[in-house]
């Protein structure tokens, strides 16, 4: 066999194997740019005793010369052949231009999914470029355009030359305006050196989970929850523990749930007031209980998310979980400019705690993206100046919300069979449809799920939702009402029509 392979350093040059051979890679004195490729040839149909489903992609078979040693034998383990009934080509090919791409990915990210809130607005965008006349009420963004102000200020740093790298934490202005912000609304009490302005909250929430969760380690979720965090946890090799909550407690998390849930191994806690998607906001006196109940773990952690804050309706109040005695310590603070103040594109949120844990993320950020945009910056100095709770701009989008979300219970509570708990705060209503499930509709099929309601919203009514099983709560969907009235009026006039369309499967 050895002997006559010799001739196979001559690049194209081919030999015909009979089974058994044992070939050796070593032995062909191939240089490290050539390539060995394996082309099988079957003398006989496949027969019963192996039944591919796609013979040709096992036909020919490559490795690339670093390998020392290739037994025949193994290949025949993978064709799963008689070795009688096959004969082999060998063929030695420059493959100067062919090398065999490793297109193999990183575990950590193979195990996260898409985010699903993403791709069903991108759906319902590409259906309206396509003049689908699709209303969307799948995006977790305001409609309403960036205060004229806070652009100004944007403007304007282009204007004044702020356009080179800021200081990776962020620029001491914004910093400091944040943390007078955080004084004044939220009675904590940070330094500049206990900020870190980063791209969005995501950013934020991704730097805090990587900073401290280590492989193995427990980051506790109360669900429904956003999107992003179970997927985070695995990022930073973490398990994330989902803790279901109820409609009919507010989709509020149970202290004893989390009592019973917690172990050496719980690293991170994470809280989301006012809440994506269930809009619920936690009361003081719960997050106090919860407070109590972190106090007696001390490993656990707390990010709370607070990027709602200020989309929230009376009589709800908002608390910081880090303002509740013995948290500080323990808790990031998570805050952003995208949704109170209409700058989802601009990229600006922030994050707050204890400087050593801080810094471990502004570590991470250094070596990542830097700074966030000098531009946005400027932008977020003059949101923060607005005034308590964003001023008047704000308070102007929050009635709007609030009106919308009025007619969204209103015409919701006379529908059949849908449950619901109404939201407090945020954008967005988390509606119970399970009732619906088992139906069907001609020329739809079933209603099996979240996901099957959704799709056939988006069929037959034209109007783009979010199915719960995105936020780990398959009975629901979710509406975000950050579109106008009209488009509100018309989109519920739609799922009614739809609805009603949908019958119980005629028993066989
Ligand atoms: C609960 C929650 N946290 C954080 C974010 C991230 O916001 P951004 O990165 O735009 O600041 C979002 C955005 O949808 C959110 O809903």
């Amino acid at each position: 066999m050895h002997a006559s392979c010799c001739g196979l350093t001559t690049p194209g040059s081919r030999l015909v194997l009979s089974s058994g051979f044992d070939l050796r890679l070593e032995s062909l004195g191939f240089a490290s740019s050539w390539q060995l490729s394996i082309i099988c040839s079957i003398d006989e149909p496949w027969s019963g005793c192996f039944a591919p489903t796609d013979p040709e992609s096992l036909r020919s078979i490559s490795f690339s010369s670093q390998l020392h040693s290739v037994s025949f034998r193994s290949f025949e383990q993978k064709l799963q052949v008689q070795p009688f009934r096959m004969s082999t080509v060998v063929r030695a090919e420059s493959n100067s231009d062919k090398i065999p791409i490793d297109t193999s990915l990183n575990p950590r990210v193979n195990s996260v999914k898409l985010s699903k809130t993403m791709a069903i607005t991108d759906k319902a965008t590409a259906l309206a470029q396509a003049g689908v006349p699709v209303i969307r009420l799948a995006a977790g963004e305001p409609d309403f355009d960036t205060p004229v102000v806070i652009a100004e200020a944007g403007i304007n740093a282009v204007r004044e030359g702020h356009t080179r790298y800021t200081p990776n934490a962020g620029t001491l202005e914004l910093r400091t305006a944040i943390c007078h912000k955080l004084k004044e609304e939220n009675a904590l009490t940070y330094t500049p050196d206990q900020i870190l302005a980063s791209n969005g909250a995501k950013q934020s929430i991704l730097q805090a989970v990587l900073a401290v969760c280590s492989t193995g380690d427990e980051v506790i979720i109360p669900a429904p929850y956003w999107v992003s965090y179970p997927e985070m946890a695995r990022l930073a090799d973490a398990m994330p523990v989902i803790l279901p909550t109820l409609i009919s407690n507010n989709f509020l998390l149970d202290p004893k749930l989390l009592a019973s849930k917690l172990s050496d191994k719980s690293r991170l806690l994470i809280l989301c007031s006012p809440s994506n998607p269930t809009g619920s906001v936690y009361p003081k006196k719960l997050l106090e209980e919860i407070a109590d109940i972190v106090s007696k773990h001390p490993r656990l952690l707390v990010l709370s998310d607070e990027i709602y804050e200020h989309i929230i309706y009376a009589p709800a109040t908002h608390t910081s979980f880090a303002s509740l005695p013995g948290m500080w310590e323990r808790t990031f603070t998570v805050n952003g400019f995208s949704k109170a103040f209409a700058m989802t594109g601009w990229r600006l949120g922030y994050l707050a705690g204890p400087k050593h844990f801080v810094a471990a993320c502004g570590k991470l950020q250094s070596q990542s993206t830097s700074g966030a945009c000098s531009i946005s910056q400027k932008a977020g100095v003059a949101a923060l100046g607005l005034g308590y709770a964003g001023g008047d701009a704000v308070a102007t989008m929050v009635k709007a919300f609030q009106e919308r979300r009025d007619f969204l219970v209103k015409s919701f509570k006379e529908l059949e069979g849908v449950k619901m708990s109404e939201p407090q705060g945020a954008f967005y209503l988390f509606l119970d449809f399970s009732f619906y499930y088992g139906t069907e509709a001609k020329g739809f099929g079933v209603i099996k799920d979240s996901e099957s309601l959704c799709q056939y919203l988006l069929d037959q009514a034209q109007v783009a939702l979010v199915p719960g099983d995105a936020f780990g709560d398959d009975n629901c969907i979710r509406i975000s009402y950050a579109a106008a009235l009209s488009s509100l009026q018309a989109a519920m006039e739609r799922i009614k029509m739809a609805l009603v369309l949908l019958r119980s499967p005629v028993p066989a």
